[in-house]
């Protein structure tokens, strides 16, 4: 017998019975980027691979171990884009769209990262992601960040994330850093864990950001960066936090946290919950001023944000499943008695479809017997059923509807008395 075929390892269907919460946050975000002027762009799913090891950093995870990587038929390296900024900046500079103007984008789409799968952790996952162009001032960090708090609170998940934030100052500053970083690790360099040796020289402020207990208090004592930021670094987050005071947006300031990537400069955040386990971080970003200018373009200031997705959704579907039940649209069962011209019924759903667009109507294609269909009607979650030519229906009122989900007589009507019964319960 053949091999089974199934999804590639850490690549998910999202099925039919899930993709509702998918598409309700999905849609909440557009409303969003709406209401704070934001564009969407779309950029390729495939880049030069050059792209990502110049922006991200070719010590960096992403780089040295995750990317999904190969030759195209010319010969070329191209890479199934990991993350969405790198490929925004590409196509702001290839399009001139940096040159004396700001630009406020967002996308959405497949991310993949040749990651170990866990829950919460995939090789094909989802991000939704704010970029902003051309503002240097921490005013954009806070409207950015005013953003991301508005959607948890729109989703009621604000009381389980937390905000935490940091400064990453210049790449100078950070330089200076470094080597103080080095140097103090190299002093503990036997209690360092195998990962954190390896990334001594090549990325030591990732060794920071190491979940390891063992490491905990060697890394408590670490130099910090914030005790050694430049002045204008200093007053940018000030200015960020001041900001956040003001709107009431409550943070944590986070000296370990650095974030993956090396473009980052200045402010960087990320918005976690214990709710999700290890991977408990579900919006990441900060600014990055020198991408820009380094992958090409004119010197323009950045900052911009990722949620994953999946892990929204998690948060969400552990929510009580009478929330999730209100956000559904109510159902109407179309069905036809055994013995009626079904056109009649298709008819009907039709002109129903056009004139309550609120509501989803399920025709019964296929017909069957009355009893079967109110039985599909009831799996469907139906709050209400119209039979055409049920036995107790009449030539001057065809229709019988019917309540499904509460103990009320069904009544017969013709069309225009179901579509103004309808249009009064839908407006109740
Ligand atoms: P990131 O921290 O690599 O940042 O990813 C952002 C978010 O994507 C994470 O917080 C997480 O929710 C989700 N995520 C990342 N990897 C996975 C995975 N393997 N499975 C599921 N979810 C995942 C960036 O990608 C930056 N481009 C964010 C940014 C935008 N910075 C500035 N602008």
């Amino acid at each position: 017998m053949s091999k089974r075929l199934q999804a590639v390892r850490g690549m998910n269907d999202i099925l039919p019975s899930t993709v509702q919460d998918w598409q309700y946050i999905e849609n909440l975000l557009r409303q969003l980027t709406v209401a704070y002027g934001y564009h969407e762009i779309r950029t390729p799913h495939l880049e030069q691979t050059e792209l990502f090891c110049r922006s991200i950093g070719d010590v960096t995870d992403i780089v040295e171990k995750e990317m999904y990587t190969f030759d195209d038929r010319n010969g070329d390296s191209i890479t199934l884009r990991p993350e969405g900024t790198a490929s925004c900046v590409r196509a702001g500079i290839e399009h001139g769209l940096f040159y004396h103007q700001t630009q406020k984008w967002w996308y959405m789409g497949p991310m993949f990262r040749h990651e170990r799968p866990q829950k919460g952790r995939y090789r094909q996952f989802y991000q939704f992601g704010l970029e902003a162009f051309g503002f240097s001032g921490p005013d954009i960090d806070a409207e950015i960040i005013a953003f991301s708090a508005r959607l948890w609170k729109e989703l009621g998940l604000l009381d389980s994330l937390e905000l935490q934030l940091n400064s990453l100052g210049t790449p100078a500053i950070r330089q200076q850093y470094r080597e103080q970083l080095i140097a103090y690790f190299q002093q503990h360099h036997d209690q360092l864990d195998e990962d954190s040796q390896r990334r001594l020289l090549s990325n030591p402020m990732r060794i920071l950001d190491s979940k390891n207990p063992a490491l905990a208090t060697l890394i408590a004592n670490a130099p910090k960066l914030s005790e050694h930021l430049d002045d204008e670094s200093q007053q940018h987050f000030q200015g960020l936090c001041t900001l956040l005071d003001k709107l009431g947006i409550a943070y944590v300031i986070n000296p370990c946290l650095v974030r993956g990537l090396d473009y980052y400069t200045k402010t960087v955040f990320e918005w976690v919950t214990t709710e999700l386990g290890t991977q408990g971080t579900v919006c990441a970003g900060g600014r990055y001023d020198g991408l820009v200018e380094q992958l090409g373009g004119q010197a323009t200031p950045a900052f911009g944000f990722a949620v994953g997705i999946e892990r929204l959704v998690s948060m969400l579907q552990a929510r009580d499943s009478e929330h999730r039940a209100s956000r559904q649209p109510m159902v109407l069962s179309v069905m036809a008695a055994e013995d009626v011209d079904f056109s009649r019924a298709l008819i009907l759903a039709e002109t129903l479809r056009s004139r309550c667009p609120a509501l989803r109507i399920e025709l019964h294609c296929g017909g069957g017997r009355l009893k079967n269909q109110f039985k599909r009607a009831n799996q469907q979650g139906a709050r209400w059923a119209i039979v055409v030519g049920d036995e107790q229906a009449t030539a001057a009122e065809p229709f019988m509807f019917k309540w499904l989900q509460e103990e009320t007589l069904p009544i017969a009507l013709n069309e225009s008395q179901l579509l103004l019964h309808l249009q009064s319960l839908l407006e109740q």
